[in-house]
């Protein structure tokens, strides 16, 4: 059977753009490897938390849009292939582009004149140009002409997506003038506004959007360690900063993670005209959990068999994905304290304590995760009432509304009060 379009790697970018590309009445063929996952699909089920997604997969396989298979090669049955694969770094800052190079060797034999191939996943520059010359070399195909490649790289947040595909603007870095055409003739029926550029740019554009929200969030974070130091308050600083100032502008402290923003970065670093200096970036914010442990010790002492509660595991306000949350780190922390580690959230799979019990009997409560779950009065007055009488509360999102990092649970209430 034949397809419109294969989307190779179903993962939280890829299966709800096969979902939206059926959508819009294309026939699609969604590959990945992982057999549970399709086995699940098939059954109508949603391996994530994504808005909206449920019912697009409802449809689509009511509609018989949605074919499912294990085997990359099979994606070439459709003229354009979408890669959607998942591109971690190697812990020594260098992009891991394993899973594309098995994905286009499996692919190499079956591709022919005509063939649209989309790098969607995020990469590190020059990385779409490689593919290319991949084909070039091992294939005899001259890019641009026989077969198209381009770049078109996701933009779009957790918890956005049906929101969001049709209106960001969709950047397409063609390999030739050809490739982009093609590539944006794909994505145009997607509705939102396509802007053409180079591969390398659309790399960039990509990988730096993230690493200023990596940085933007790192300076709050040393201010937040700075102000420890000093014993100032950060929220007071940075309310001082902000205000009526119209130079101001940063943002607030918090957990800061997740698998874009913790490895994009490396995507500049592994060949940086400033080594060094992302990576810092990545050090503070990798160095909050250690920074809030280190603060609840000096209040608190020795921390073995203390009973903490940390409250969220997801790498960010509201979303199932704890990929890459400081959540882990913090919690690793923790018990090599020898602290007893009870842990709530309301959004993830992973099975968690409740609320009540990981609080009950807590000397130490870590708002780790802000899901709006927390920022609730209720929550507070179920510290209040069942942790430890002097339970020291951690909120550095500031979810109660108490305004501080370290306070004790009957300050927070008076404060929020
Ligand atoms: N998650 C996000 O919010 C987000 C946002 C923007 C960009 N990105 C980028 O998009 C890319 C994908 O991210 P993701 O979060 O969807 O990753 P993911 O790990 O959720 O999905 C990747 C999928 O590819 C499958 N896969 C791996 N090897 C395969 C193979 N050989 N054959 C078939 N399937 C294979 C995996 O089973 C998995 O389901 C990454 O480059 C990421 O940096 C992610």
């Amino acid at each position: 059977m034949s397809h419109d379009v294969s989307v190779i790697g179903l993962g939280r970018v890829g299966l709800p753009l096969a979902l939206t590309f059926a959508s819009t009445g294309l026939s699609v063929l969604g590959v990945d490897k992982d057999a549970d996952r399709l086995a699940g699909l098939r059954e109508g089920r949603m391996p994530f938390k994504e808005p909206g997604t449920e019912e697009l997969l409802a449809d689509a396989l009511a509609a018989d849009r949605l074919a499912l298979s294990e085997r990359a090669a099979d994606a070439a049955v459709a003229d354009a292939i979408v890669l959607t694969l998942g591109t971690p770094t190697f812990s020594h800052i260098e992009i891991d582009m394993g899973d594309i190079r098995t994905v286009l060797d499996a692919l190499l034999p079956h591709l022919r004149t005509g063939h649209l191939l989309v790098l969607r996943s995020t990469v590190a520059p020059g990385t779409t140009e490689f593919v290319a010359g991949y084909l070039e070399k091992r294939r005899g195909f001259r890019v641009g002409e026989d077969v198209f490649v381009a770049h078109v790289p996701e933009r779009i947040a957790a918890d956005r997506f049906v929101e969001e595909i049709g209106t960001l603007p969709c950047i397409v870095g063609g390999v030739g003038e050809a490739s982009g055409e093609q590539a944006a003739r794909l994505f145009e029926a997607l509705g939102a506004p396509i802007v053409q550029t180079s591969p390398v740019q659309a790399e960039l554009a990509k990988i730096w959007a993230n690493i200023l929200r990596y940085a933007t969030f790192a300076l709050p974070n040393l201010l937040m360690m700075d102000c420890e130091r000093y014993g100032a308050n950060v929220f007071e600083v940075i309310d001082l900063i902000n205000r009526d100032y119209p130079r101001g502008g940063i943002a607030r402290p918090g957990f800061t993670a997740g698998t874009c923003l913790r490895k994009d970065f490396a995507f500049s670093e592994e060949r940086s005209n400033a080594p060094g200096m992302l990576l810092a970036v990545s050090r503070v914010n990798e160095s909050v959990p250690l920074f809030l442990v280190e603060g609840i010790r000096r209040r608190l002492g020795d921390l073995r068999d203390r009973k903490v509660a940390v409250l969220g595991l997801a790498f960010k306000r509201d979303t199932d994905d704890e990929r890459d949350s400081l959540s882990h780190k913090l919690i690793r922390l923790l018990e090599r304290e020898l602290a007893d580690v009870a842990v709530h959230d309301p959004v993830v799979a992973t099975p968690t304590a409740s609320f009540d019990d990981a609080v009950r009997g807590a000397d130490v409560v870590v708002v780790a995760a802000n899901h709006s779950a927390y920022s609730t009065p209720d929550s507070l007055a179920a510290i209040g009432e069942l942790a430890a009488p002097d339970c020291l509360v951690v909120d550095p999102w500031n979810a109660f509304g108490a305004a501080q990092v370290f306070a004790y649970a009957s300050e927070v209430a008076a404060l929020r009060a």
